[in-house]
């Protein structure tokens, strides 16, 4: 037996791919939609280009190693950084606002877990050059118009929002120290997923000089606003209600696209990232029993911290692991449809030329053909035709090919007849041209 995958790498057999090619094609279907255009980069990219601006998170995740020339690599666990480069790199020339998609499949050496894998592709959309709260709801929006391609709607997938900015005023407010507030933010990105979270953020409160435990509380409470009116009234204690200004209008942009439904404020939402400067947002499936699906956020320090344009910038990235787990949960799965058209069958060795030249016409009129690839009897042929799940068989004898003609089965109903060259083609042209 060979060697196995690597732990966490998939194998996509055919039934795998037609689900990887339906969330491929909706990533793709709405992209369009919002008018954006592709790009890639390189998979294999210097170590530094996530050292230094993705956090810490990632960083213990890469796939690192020196290459033959001792350069320190990593495979790419994130699209982002490549992205602030290439675009920076060009920035002048590019028409702003920037909208660009990509789907990279990206590598990051985590425990293995129900939605966490070493590698898998993410949709990546990001909108360059544009600092204001419309930008960030056309790519929440756009999230949230990859769940309703895939047939997912309001009761199975939430979009939780949040600002950085404006969390950061509130922990200032509450006690925080300016120096804590990384730390701080971190432990908040742990709310939820582990039960300790008090005590991770007392831990990170190093500089606090009064009651620890005091601030940590504030802090949780914080972190527990769900509503604009509690919101309002914490900005209020701070003197700081401008703040959520941007929030805010991002909010009212969704209901005004009609997302609202969607869309839950959440001020929990940190984001493990380090690059993150304004709204942040998670999708999850609405049980909450499965990792994020989708995550992202405005940073709009990041393309002038890799040397490039200072420009502002919003994007997400959305996994193909854990939708790919919602839509087999769901039941969304599409139909499978018939892939091969039609099987020809060769009665005689003598009616291969004439199956090989009619195999060559059909496909060239778009239709999907097999035919036996050594000679077999009639019902070996039609056998395989059958596991095949061909719509139709074509069978090529002598007496049809003295007469100029094919016998054309319908292979659902069983239904024959004898049909001339042009007759073929035009049946089932027609048939399969809306495919
Ligand atoms: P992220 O939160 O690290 O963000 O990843 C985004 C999404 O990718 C996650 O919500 C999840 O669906 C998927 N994902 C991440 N890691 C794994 C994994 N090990 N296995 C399966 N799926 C995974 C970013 O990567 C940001 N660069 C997104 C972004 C783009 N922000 C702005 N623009």
């Amino acid at each position: 037996m060979p060697a196995r995958a690597l732990p966490g790498f998939r194998e996509f057999y055919p039934e795998e791919i037609s689900l990887r090619n339906h969330i491929f094609a909706a990533w793709r279907n709405v992209a369009r939609r919002y008018g954006f255009e592709e790009y890639d980069g390189p998979p294999l990219e210097p170590l530094e280009l996530y050292t230094e601006k993705s956090g810490p998170e990632i960083v213990g995740q890469l796939y690192e190693f020196v290459d033959k020339g001792q350069r320190r690599v990593a495979l790419r666990p994130e699209m982002t950084p490549t992205l602030a480069r290439m675009v920076g790199a060009r920035a002048a020339s590019l028409k702003k606002p920037i909208r660009w998609y990509s789907i990279p499949q990206l590598f990051r050496y985590e425990r293995q877990q129900r939605g966490r894998l070493r590698e898998h592709f993410q949709l990546n959309m990001d909108i360059i050059g544009e600092p204001g709260p419309l930008a960030d709801a056309e790519i929440i929006g756009a999230a949230i118009d990859v769940q309703r391609a895939l047939g997912l709607g309001p009761e199975d997938v939430r979009v939780r929002i949040s600002d950085r900015r404006v969390l950061r005023c509130l922990l200032l407010g509450a006690g925080v120290p300016e120096e804590d507030l990384t730390a701080t933010f971190m432990a908040i990105d742990r709310v939820g997923r582990v039960q300790n979270v008090a005590e991770l953020i007392e831990k990170a409160l190093e500089h606090a000089p009064e009651d620890r435990t005091a601030i940590a509380k504030r802090v949780l409470e914080i972190a527990s606003i769900r509503d604009r009116g509690r919101l309002e009234k914490a900005l209020g204690d701070v003197g700081a209600g401008s703040v959520a200004e941007g929030l805010l209008d991002c909010l009212d942009a969704l209901r005004a696209m009609g997302f609202e439904e969607f869309v839950d404020l959440d001020l929990s939402i940190v984001r493990g990232l380090a690059y993150y400067t304004g709204i942040v947002f998670e999708l999850f499936d609405a049980q909450q029993s499965l990792r994020a699906i989708c995550g992202g956020g405005r940073y709009d320090g990041l393309l002038g911290a890799l040397g490039g344009a200072d420009l502002p910038a919003v994007g997400f990235g959305m996994g193909d692991v854990v939708l790919g787990e919602l839509i087999k949960e769901k039941n969304l799965l599409p139909s499978k449809r018939a892939a091969l058209d039609v099987f020809i069958v060769a009665v005689t060795g003598a009616d291969m030329p004439e199956v090989l030249a009619l195999a060559r016409e059909l496909r060239d009129a778009g239709i999907a053909v097999e035919y036996p690839l050594r000679l077999q009897s009639v019902a070996k042929q039609l056998k395989l035709a059958a596991a095949r799940e061909a719509r139709w068989a074509v069978m090529v004898g002598p007496d049809e090919r003295s007469e100029g003609k094919v016998l054309l089965r319908d292979l659902a109903s069983g239904s024959e007849e004898k049909v001339g060259r042009e007759a073929l083609l035009q049946r089932l042209g027609t048939v399969t041209a809306g495919k």
